[in-house]
């Protein structure tokens, strides 16, 4: 039996996962792997030791899959699965030199951020923390007439920057409240999308300058990197609301922060920010116009459940040399 475990492909899963995707793994008899059993990520020195001699890698979003982990894995190393549908943490130049095939974890969490993306939208734009809070501490007086008011969605324009899957579920999510336009942006126009939610195609000045309500729903690449700048910013309207489920990257904070604060721009949600976690001291939490979240938006349990299990899938397949149930292509 030791003989035969030793041949198997040996897999390092940099974090403990959802039990859906363990289990697809053990049941396999496929492989054998170690997980670094912990909700904290593996430091750097002890991953680059674990993924010595690997046929796979099982990763998340926090490990940088870079040409030093690639060295030090070795040869070996076939497969490298993600479980997110994020990859701007991998290399991807640097895997398809070495013909490693990457999964990720695309579909089964669009649900899961583009509710999440909705409650994040309406908890900024009717000031629900804030509100809430001012409750908490006592200073709810009286019914006021204009106290704690913010920015409805009925007849709103919303823009979507970057529409795929996700920024038509978010859409598709707000048309019933009542919003009058759909306006997006992307490298090129979209039709087979914007058609299910009725989008225009415009540029990034119009979207800027139209939306009462920005959803930012890209990858972060080259492109997108730090594009929410103050050139951005000091475009949108007055009352516009901006939300960021994509990543902390594509924002410029410092611009950011002198938008929110000088009243450039009514508010923004944000799900993700640099770094992350974002210290405690960071400006942005002092504006009460400014709702940040902790990167949640695919966090539930059937959607966590399910990236788990689309990762080890993955992982499991790519190994086997089949395609892949999801595949980037490089
Ligand atoms: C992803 O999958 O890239 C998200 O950021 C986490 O679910």
């Amino acid at each position: 039996l030791r003989r035969a475990m030793s041949t198997l492909p040996k897999v390092f899963v940099t974090r403990r996962v959802p039990p859906d995707g363990l289990e697809i793994l053990r049941q396999s008899k496929q492989v054998q792997f170690e997980m670094w059993d912990s909700d904290d990520p593996v430091p750097r020195v002890e991953l680059l030791n674990k993924v010595k001699g690997c046929d796979g890698i099982l990763c998340v979003l926090t490990e940088k899959i870079d040409a030093q982990l690639l060295d030090a894995a070795g040869p070996n190393l076939k497969v490298l699965s993600t479980m997110s549908v994020g990859y701007d943490h991998l290399s991807l130049d640097e895997l398809k030199k070495r013909g490693i095939r990457v999964g990720y974890t695309p579909d089964v969490l669009t649900d899961a951020v583009a509710e999440l993306t909705v409650a994040l939208l309406l908890a900024t734009s009717r000031r629900l923390i804030e509100a809430a809070h001012e409750a908490k501490i006592g200073s709810w007086g009286t019914w006021r007439t204009m106290w704690l008011c913010g920015h409805e969605l009925a007849n709103s324009t919303v823009g979507i920057f970057g529409l795929g899957r996700i920024g038509v579920a978010i859409a598709e999510r707000l048309k019933p409240f009542k919003v009058k336009k759909f306006i997006y942006t992307d490298v090129a126009p979209r039709p087979e999308l914007a058609n299910m939610i009725d989008a225009e195609y415009v540029s990034l000045d119009e979207l800027a300058k139209e939306s009462d309500f920005l959803a930012m729903c890209c990858a972060l690449t080259p492109e997108t990197h730090g594009i929410c700048n103050w050139n951005l910013f000091s475009k949108m309207k007055k009352n516009a609301i901006f939300i960021n489920t994509s990543r902390g990257g594509v924002v410029n904070q410092e611009d950011l922060y002198e938008a929110l604060s000088t009243g450039l721009i009514a508010g923004a949600g944000l799900d993700v920010t640099t770094p992350e976690p974002l210290p405690t001291h960071h400006p942005l939490f002092t504006l009460k116009n400014c709702v940040i979240l902790p990167h949640i938006a695919s966090a539930s349990y059937t959607t966590r459940n399910a990236m788990s299990a689309l990762a080890a899938n993955n992982l499991l397949a790519g190994l086997r040399g089949e395609a892949m149930p999801k595949e980037l292509q490089l």
